[in-house]
This record gives C-alpha cells, sequence and structure tokens, in this order.
C-alpha cells in the first residue's frame, strides 16, 4: 500500500514536470493568434517591397518590380551608379512621389519574406542566423524603433499604411515574445 501511494506520488510530479516544461494550450494559442495578428503588417506591401527575396526591391500595393532597372547590388544599397539614395531622400517628397526616410535600402537577402507563409516568416524572425543575429526582444525593438519600420506609417501621399496601427503592431508582437513566441503551422 505504501509502495503504491509512492509510485502514484512520482507519477504526479512526472507529470507536473511534464507540464511545466511544456507550454499551456492557452499561452500558446495566445502567442499565435497575436503573431497573426502581426501578419497584417509583416505582410503588407509597405514592409514587402524592402523584404524581398529577388535582386530587386518591388513597388506599389501590387509588388511589382522597381522601375528604372533598380537592383538591390551587393550592400542593399543599389548597384553603383543607381544607389537608392540618389533618389530616395531622408523623407517623402511628394511631389515627385518618392518615397523616403534615413538610409533608405533593402532589407539583405536573409531578410527577405516573399512568399513565406506565416509559419516560416515566424520562424525566419526567429532564427538569429537570418534575422540579424536578433534575440525576439530585441527584433520588436527594430519594429519599435527603425525608422524604415516607422515610415511605413507615415507613407508619402501615393501609397497606404498599413490598417493596424503601429501600438497595436507592436502590442501584438509583445503578446506573442510573452506568451512564448509560438509560430503557426508551418
Ligand atoms: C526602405 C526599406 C525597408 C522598409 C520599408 C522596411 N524595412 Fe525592415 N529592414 C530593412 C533593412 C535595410 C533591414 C536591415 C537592418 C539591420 O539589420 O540593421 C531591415 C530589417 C528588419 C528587421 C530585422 C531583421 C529581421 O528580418 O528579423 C525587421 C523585423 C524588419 N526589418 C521589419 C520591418 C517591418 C515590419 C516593416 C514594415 C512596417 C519594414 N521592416 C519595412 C529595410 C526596410
Ligand atoms: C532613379 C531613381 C530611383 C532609384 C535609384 C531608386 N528608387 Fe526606389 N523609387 C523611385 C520612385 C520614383 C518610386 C515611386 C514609384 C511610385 O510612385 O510607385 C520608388 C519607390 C520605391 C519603393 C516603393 C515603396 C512602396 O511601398 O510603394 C521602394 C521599396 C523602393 N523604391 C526602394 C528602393 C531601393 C531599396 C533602392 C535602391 C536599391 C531604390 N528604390 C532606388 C525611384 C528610385
Amino acid at each position: 500500500m505504501k509502495y503504491r501511494t509512492f509510485s502514484l506520488g512520482t507519477a504526479a510530479l512526472a507529470c507536473a514536470a511534464a507540464l511545466a516544461a511544456s507550454p499551456s494550450p492557452a499561452d500558446k494559442a495566445a502567442s499565435t493568434a497575436a503573431f497573426l495578428e502581426a501578419m497584417k503588417v509583416l505582410n503588407h506591401p509597405r514592409c514587402m517591397n524592402c523584404h524581398t527575396t529577388t535582386a530587386w526591391p518591388t513597388q506599389g500595393d501590387d509588388r511589382h518590380r522597381h522601375t528604372f532597372n533598380v537592383l538591390r547590388g551587393p550592400d542593399g544599397k543599389g548597384a553603383p551608379g543607381m544607389r537608392c539614395t540618389s533618389c530616395h531622400q531622408d523623407k517623402n517628397q511628394d511631389a515627385l512621389k518618392i518615397p523616403g526616410a534615413k538610409d533608405w535600402h533593402m532589407a539583405p537577402l536573409s531578410m527577405g519574406w516573399t512568399g513565406l507563409t506565416p509559419g516560416a516568416l515566424c520562424a525566419a524572425l526567429l532564427d538569429p542566423a537570418r534575422n540579424g543575429g536578433r534575440t525576439g526582444a530585441m527584433v520588436i525593438d527594430h519594429m519599435r524603433h527603425d525608422e524604415l519600420v516607422l515610415w511605413a506609417w507615415t507613407p508619402d501621399a501615393k501609397r497606404k499604411a498599413p490598417e493596424l496601427t503601429h501600438k497595436a503592431f507592436v502590442a501584438a508582437l509583445e503578446t506573442w515574445v510573452d506568451k512564448g513566441a509560438h509560430c503557426p503551422a508551418p
């Protein structure tokens, strides 16, 4: 009888340990849902036009290839003689319909998101080999403060900002990471 109680106790302990190690289903659901909310921005043309996997940036809501045969070049800042900042200034030039923000250039290929499913984009964001060596908190910090990110909410007169506000976007990202940084199924 004594032995039986003991073994039941061990089983209960093992069970509790397993529960502590694996995330609660509620947290996992909340984290994943928050990421899908943030996808409304991550997937938006204002972000995607710079985060391509092609040798060129894209333009407009239909993400067509950048005109003038603009190429990403070796450093994401354009080919020699066709540098991004020769046209894109530190701020929008509404009269010329040229968007602008400080140090306008493309995200590196490793940070290209073209065609990724939400699950794959989520995994890429969390992978230090692809996100510029950032932790989850640093990835959020980038999206909180970076000027090229913030530009998406102050685009030129020709372009639309994402429907989700920047504040709601950051809040969704914080919930995603606070609840365990879970990704939707790939
Ligand atoms: C004008 C081009 C441009 C636009 C627009 C832009 N980005 Fe980026 N993004 C970059 C560049 C360049 C980097 C690399 C910066 C670095 O690593 O220092 C980057 C890096 C990032 C990173 C960190 C690396 C990673 O992939 O995890 C995140 C996150 C990110 N951008 C999110 C966004 C979001 C969200 C938007 C839209 C709201 C956006 N970006 C719009 C150019 C852009
Ligand atoms: C010869 C001038 C010129 C050069 C060089 C140039 N751009 Fe552009 N870019 C433009 C113009 C003009 C537009 C606006 C087109 C329009 O009205 O949709 C534009 C639009 C864009 C957009 C679209 C923004 C959006 O969400 O619709 C992105 C992204 C962009 N450029 C990135 C770059 C990058 C990155 C480089 C360097 C690799 C670069 N451009 C080089 C002239 C240029």
